[in-house]
């Protein structure tokens, strides 16, 4: 019988993750949630499929043996490569990131011209395109792979001129296209919203798919009867794969506060 005080499980392949942590526990306060970020093998965003899809299927085993209700794949790489694998695996469900946020873009879409932004195998995989199409097929679709923000954020180098350079150079592409939407499809990017929000200008909107998918966990559980029920505040418990002071350190901005009971695995 699933039980409704088992935890949300989430997996990424790092910290990024985090960042839809930081959503869940605005939108869900009392729930319990596992996270494992999978920081001895990150990065995800210039593997191989097949690569992947396995250590996509390890991350969720182990949060299955939490006990978990369901699954949330936090990785844009990682739904973007093994989603329908890891659906088809377990039967808890399992919930992508990626659905909310093309669902939410052609929905903010004035003129159906959105941008999608991601690492090298997210982009290369074309599985936003085909998700935005599915949604409307007269949607027009500019794919950009930025590889250098993952580590610019990892280094903390936000609000840095270098980073806003490399930006400005990513997106310079986008720009001349007239998006009116950019798809942020990548755990770490909502930490440069500002700068891309600022090269980008105010008319195009950013879709956070970690907003995105928080709001589809909390009407998964409710519409499933799932919500937590005990009275107390749920717990959180982090697990990594690697020595934990960095992911202790960065993590703290990518959830927006400190960060405690993070075990390595
Ligand atoms: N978590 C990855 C993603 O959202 C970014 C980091 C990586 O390349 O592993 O695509």
């Amino acid at each position: 019988m699933m039980e409704n005080n088992q935890a949300i499980g989430i997996f990424d392949s790092g910290l990024g993750g985090l960042t839809v942590v930081k959503e869940l526990l605005k939108a869900l306060p009392n729930e319990s949630i596992v996270y494992f970020g999978d920081t001895a093998r990150v990065p995800y965003g210039n593997k191989s499929k097949k690569t992947v899809c396995k250590f996509s299927v390890e991350n969720a085993d182990f949060l299955i043996k939490h006990e978990v209700k369901i699954i949330i794949v936090a990785c844009n790489t990682s739904c973007s490569l093994s989603l329908n694998v890891l659906k088809k695996k377990y039967k808890v469900p399992v919930i992508g990131v990626i659905e909310p946020a093309v669902r939410k873009a052609v929905e903010r879409s004035r003129g159906l011209r959105v941008g999608v932004i991601g690492t090298r195998s997210t982009i290369k995989s074309n599985v936003y395109n085909r998700a935005l199409k599915k949604i409307n097929k007269k949607v027009k679709i500019f794919s950009k792979s930025c590889p250098l923000f993952v580590p610019l954020i990892e280094e903390n180098w936000i609000n840095d001129d270098i980073t806003l350079n490399i930006a400005g150079r990513y997106l310079s592409d986008l720009k001349k296209r007239e998006i009116d939407t950019l798809i942020l499809a990548c755990t770490h990017y909502p930490l440069l919203m500002r700068t891309i929000q600022k090269i980008m200008g105010r008319r195009v909107e950013l879709i956070n798919s970690a907003e995105e998918v928080a709001g589809q966990v909390k009407e998964h559980l409710e519409l499933s009867g799932r919500l937590r029920e005990a009275k107390q505040k749920g717990r959180c418990l982090f697990y990594v794969s690697d020595e934990p002071a960095q992911f202790v350190k960065i993590g703290g901005k990518f959830l927006g506060r400190k960060m405690s009971r993070v075990r390595k695995v």
